[in-house]
């Protein structure tokens, strides 16, 4: 069922679209949200520096299920902000610090991950409360107003009440620190709701703003443009196959109904189609058929795309099993 051929090297301008292809951020209404929320945020705390006043600070909460296009979404967002926001972690002064929950993700081992983001050379000794002050000392030492936590869903996980509460606490009293206080990124698949909804205190010292799933009806034209622009942007053309409500629909549906899924097959079944025809190929569903293949490992009748009754394959339960999948 592969309509590709394999060669073994491919041109620079074929290698020059598909690099295009992947730095192609399609903005979405959440995007836009965070935008226009981190803009207001870093407008006010930078007025209060002016000022010389120091007020408690505001974060962002961004939740969505996995794929959706969260940890995308952040990394867009810091590099949007790199003209007005000093993010090189490599310089002493560093206005954001993003990183990735650890796990078991502890009061310990999150204060210490975000203190070795930091660049403090931890020594492991220390307890979770001597851990966060340091926390507090380098985040005012390196200037940062923004700390993002991704996979922030774990904060929760495995915790007992007890815990689970000195955590909120602790990212509390971050954003209301007298002294320097620092506006939380949280990013996170839905449980992280429960945690921030734990504490209204909190819950009010974030902006929450979520990635839904895509509609099978209401998304088809917004997905169907997508599929075009990445087309475009390759510089190829779309045939017929791909430009009708069942296509849609049945790449909604292989891709879990996440916006971020549902660009990543695009990507890579427009790659696909430059790599196996070059400048001259046409963008078909042949193409996603054979990308959905690859990354599960299915047969035709279990492929949302060649299937006739799509809406029955469970497509998340198909990706778990791939360990090719890039889902992270
Ligand atoms: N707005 C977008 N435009 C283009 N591609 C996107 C967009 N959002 C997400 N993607 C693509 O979707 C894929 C999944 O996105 P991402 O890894 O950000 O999801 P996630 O929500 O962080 O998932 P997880 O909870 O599993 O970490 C990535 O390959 C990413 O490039
Ligand atoms: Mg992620």
């Amino acid at each position: 069922m592969t309509t590709t051929t394999s060669k073994p090297a491919h041109s620079p301008k074929v290698r020059k679209l598909v690099q295009g292809l992947r730095a192609l951020y399609v903005p979405t209404p959440s995007f836009r949200a965070l935008d226009e929320r981190l803009g207001e945020l870093i407008e006010q705390r930078r007025a209060d520096m002016t000022d010389g006043v120091t007020s408690n600070t505001r974060g962002l909460m961004l939740v969505g299920q996995s794929g959706s296009g969260k940890t995308t979404a952040i990394r867009e967002l810091t590099r949007k902000y790199s003209g007005v926001l000093r993010t090189d972690p490599t310089q002493e002064i560093c206005e954001y610090i993003g990183l990735q929950v650890p796990s078991p993700a502890t009061m310990k081992h999150v204060g210490a991950s975000t203190l070795r983001a930091l660049g403090y050379p931890y020594s492991g000794d220390k307890q979770g409360p001597a851990i966060w002050d340091q926390v507090k000392v380098q985040l005012k030492l390196r200037g940062t107003l923004f700390l993002g936590l991704d996979g922030a869903q774990d904060l929760a996980r495995h915790q007992t009440d007890k815990e689970r509460q000195s955590v909120v606490n602790t990212l509390k009293s971050l954003m209301e620190n007298s002294v320097w206080p620092t506006g939380l990124i949280l990013s996170g698949m839905p449980d992280l709701k429960k945690i921030v909804n734990q504490d209204p205190q909190l819950a009010r010292r974030l902006y929450p703003v979520e990635i839904g799933r895509l509609h099978g009806i209401r998304d088809v034209a917004p997905v169907l443009n997508i599929v075009q622009k990445y087309a475009a942007r390759a510089e190829i053309e779309a045939l017929a196959s791909v430009r009708n409500e069942f296509f849609a629909q049945r790449l909604i549906h292989a891709a879990d109904y996440q916006f971020g899924l549902m660009a990543e097959i695009t990507v890579q079944a427009v790659t696909k189609a430059l790599f196996s025809e070059g400048t001259e190929a046409k963008l078909g569903i042949q193409h996603f058929a054979d990308v959905y293949h690859d990354r599960n490992a299915a047969i035709d009748a279990m492929n949302p795309f060649i299937a006739e009754d799509f809406a029955r394959i469970n497509p998340r339960l198909i990706f778990g099993d791939d360990p090719g999948a890039e889902d992270q």
